[in-house]
């Protein structure tokens, strides 16, 4: 499968458990995604052990920090070769075009975090920002844009607002996915793979619907087939 849509999120604390997984899945059929807890247990070296399976791995620590340190951390993380890397987008202009100068353009992809989708209005009053989560997300995805950052991570429900606002070609990348009848744990805002590509997201991360699966081949298979369906009429 050329381009596959799935990011299969490793959440995981050791290699054995994160590899363990990565067998039972196909490379042709998803990514894979190391988050902050799986990379402070296993460092580069999982990194390097689930590219060499084929897998291309999208690396998700969220950088924050003063530029310098931002750029230099993304320009690590890109010559490791990893497939896409992210950082907030709350770290502000400075910070989002010296990570987006550090990478080789076409290569490892940029992507920002706008607000995190555990921030509510009451969030956002206490660090004296008083406006509407949406409006904040809407002025913070348009900050990554300008800055020529690749995309952004969002909910799968505000994806048909922003890709209706800033148009095509900007890579929105969505979590909270929940097929039909899965258990929806602590996730709050659900859209179902097909919902999710109909609002325009491009990548969807799914976590547990795969990872705490019987046979996770099958799922990732009938995820795709829901997807590729849903492209289709797009
Ligand atoms: O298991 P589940 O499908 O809920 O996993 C979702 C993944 O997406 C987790 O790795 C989680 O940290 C990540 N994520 C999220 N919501 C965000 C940003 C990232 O669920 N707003």
């Amino acid at each position: 499968m050329k381009d596959p849509r799935i990011i299969v999120a490793l959440d995981f604390s050791s290699t054995e458990q994160a590899l363990r997984l990565a067998k039972m899945l196909d490379p042709m059929l998803c990514r894979v995604k190391i988050g902050k807890e799986l990379y402070t247990a296993a460092g580069p070296t999982i990194v390097e052990k689930l590219m060499r399976d084929d897998f291309e791995v999208f690396l998700d620590l969220k950088f924050h920090d003063i530029p310098n340190t931002v750029a230099n951390a993304c320009k690590v993380a890109a010559d490791m070769g990893v497939w896409m890397i992210n950082v907030h987008a709350l770290g502000g202009k400075k910070m989002l075009v010296a990570a987006r100068d550090a990478l080789p353009l076409g290569g490892t992809k940029l992507i920002a975090v706008t607000l995190l989708t555990s921030i509510g209005p009451d969030d956002l009053e206490s660090i004296g920002l008083n406006n509407e989560p949406k409006n904040v997300v809407q002025k913070l995805a348009w900050l990554a844009h300008s800055c020529g950052l690749d995309g952004v991570v969002c909910s799968a429900l505000e994806a048909a607002q922003l890709r209706q606002a800033i148009g095509a070609g900007f890579c929105l990348v969505t979590p909270g996915i929940r097929p039909i009848g899965a258990l929806t744990d602590d996730q709050n805002r659900i859209a179902t793979p097909q919902m999710a590509i109909q609002n325009g997201a491009d990548y969807l991360v799914i976590g547990r619907p795969i990872s705490r699966a019987v046979d996770p081949l099958s799922i990732l298979q009938n995820l795709n087939k829901e997807i590729e369906a849903q492209l289709t009429t797009n």
